[in-house]
C-alpha cells in the first residue's frame, strides 16, 4: 500500500499476537514501528524480530490505562519518526468472563481501563496530532466479535468490546472530513496468549476472589476456542485489505455474520412492535434525527 510507505504505525499491545503481527505487516510496506506493551521481556523479542527482518523499530514499554502512558509513548514516538499517521489501539485483556455475581470491582476496572479508557487515551493522545499534520491517517480499534451482540457470561469484556465499537462508529464521522479513516476489528477467534491475560493483570487491580468453578468452565471452553481459532497472519493481511478498502467494520471470521443478523432481526423486530404499539401512536411520525450529520 503505498500510502504508507515511509509512514509510523503506533501499536497498543504489539509485543505478541495480533498486535505482532500488524506490526510485521505494517513494517513489510516500508512502515516505521512503534511497540507499546506492559510485557517488557516480550516486548524485547518482538523488537528484536521486527530489527532482524529490516523494519525500523521502537519499543516502549507502557500500560495503556494510564494517560501519562500514552503521552510518553507520543513524545517518544514524535522524536524518533517525527510524525504519526497510524494507531492501532490494539492492547487488550480478556478480564471479566462468568456470571454476574463472580466478577468483582477490581476485575471490572482492569477490564474497562486496559480494553476502554486505552482506546479512549490513544485516540485523545494521537488524533490531535493527527489532525496537526492533516496527510492521511488511521485509527483502527481492536474490539471483538464480543462487542457486536451481547454475549452471555461474557461481563465486562463483551461490554468493554461493544463500547469500542460504539466509539469506532462515533469517530468514523468525526473524523472524515479530518482525512482520518476509523475502523474497527471485530474477529472471532484467534490463535494468541488472549485467554492467559492475567499474565499482565496490573498489581493495583488485584482481587481476592477464588474463581468459581463456572468462571474456570468459561476460561477452559474460551481457551480451546482460542488454540483452535485462526492464524494471526490471516489477521494482519486480512487488516491491510480493509485499510486500503476504507472498511468501517473489518471482520475476519465471515461465518459469525449469523451473530449481527441474529441482533439486527431483533431490534428490526422491536422496531415492528413499537410502530404497532398504541401508545406510540403520537410519537411515531416524529423528525428523524442524524446521528451522522
Ligand atoms: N485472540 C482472539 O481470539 C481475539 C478475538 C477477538 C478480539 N481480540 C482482541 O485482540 C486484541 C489483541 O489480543 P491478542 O489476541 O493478540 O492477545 P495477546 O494476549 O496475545 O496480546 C495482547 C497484547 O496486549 C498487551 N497488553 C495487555 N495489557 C496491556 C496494557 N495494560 N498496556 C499495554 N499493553 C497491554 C499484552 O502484553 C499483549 O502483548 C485484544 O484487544 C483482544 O481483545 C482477540
Amino acid at each position: 500500500m503505498q500510502q504508507l510507505k515511509g509512514k509510523t504505525a503506533v501499536i497498543s499491545g504489539g509485543a505478541e499476537g495480533i498486535g505482532l503481527n500488524l506490526a510485521k505487516t505494517l513494517g513489510a510496506q516500508g512502515m516505521n514501528i512503534v511497540l507499546a506493551d506492559i510485557e517488557a521481556p516480550q516486548l524485547a523479542v518482538a523488537e528484536q524480530a521486527l530489527q532482524e527482518a529490516g523494519i525500523p523499530v521502537l519499543a516502549v514499554e507502557m500500560d495503556v490505562a494510564l494517560l501519562e502512558d500514552w503521552q510518553r509513548t507520543a513524545k517518544a514516538a514524535l522524536e524518533r519518526f517525527g510524525s504519526v499517521h497510524v494507531l492501532v489501539n490494539n492492547a487488550g485483556v480478556s478480564g471479566g468472563l462468568g456470571a454476574i455475581e463472580t466478577l468483582d470491582d477490581p476485575g471490572w476496572r482492569w477490564t474497562i481501563d486496559v480494553n476502554l479508557m486505552g482506546v479512549v487515551y490513544g485516540a485523545n493522545v494521537f488524533v490531535p496530532l493527527m489532525k496537526e499534520h492533516g496527510e492521511a491517517c488511521w485509527l483502527i480499534n481492536v474490539a471483538s466479535i464480543a462487542g457486536m451482540a451481547g454475549a452471555p457470561m461474557g461481563g465486562a469484556y463483551t461490554a468493554t468490546k461493544a463500547a469500542v465499537v460504539a466509539l469506532s462508529e462515533a469517530w468514523y464521522e468525526e473524523l472524515k472530513a479530518e482525512n482520518i479513516h476509523v475502523s474497527v476489528l471485530a474477529p472471532a477467534f484467534v490463535k494468541t496468549r488472549i485467554h492467559q491475560s492475567y499474565r499482565n493483570r496490573q498489581p493495583r487491580y488485584a482481587t481476592s476472589v477464588t474463581p468459581t468453578p463456572d468462571v474456570l468452565k468459561i476460561a477452559k471452553i474460551t481457551s480451546e476456542a482460542v488454540n483452535s481459532g485462526i492464524d494471526v497472519e490471516i489477521v494482519g493481511k486480512r487488516v491491510l485489505e480493509a485499510m486500503e478498502a476504507g472498511e468501517l467494520y473489518i471482520f475476519t471470521h465471515p461465518s459469525y455474520r449469523a451473530v449481527t443478523d441474529h441482533r439486527s432481526a431483533a431490534i428490526a423486530g422491536a422496531f415492528d412492535q413499537a410502530a404497532a404499539s398504541p401508545q406510540l401512536q403520537g410519537v411515531r411520525n416524529e423528525k428523524l434525527m442524524s446521528f451522522t450529520g
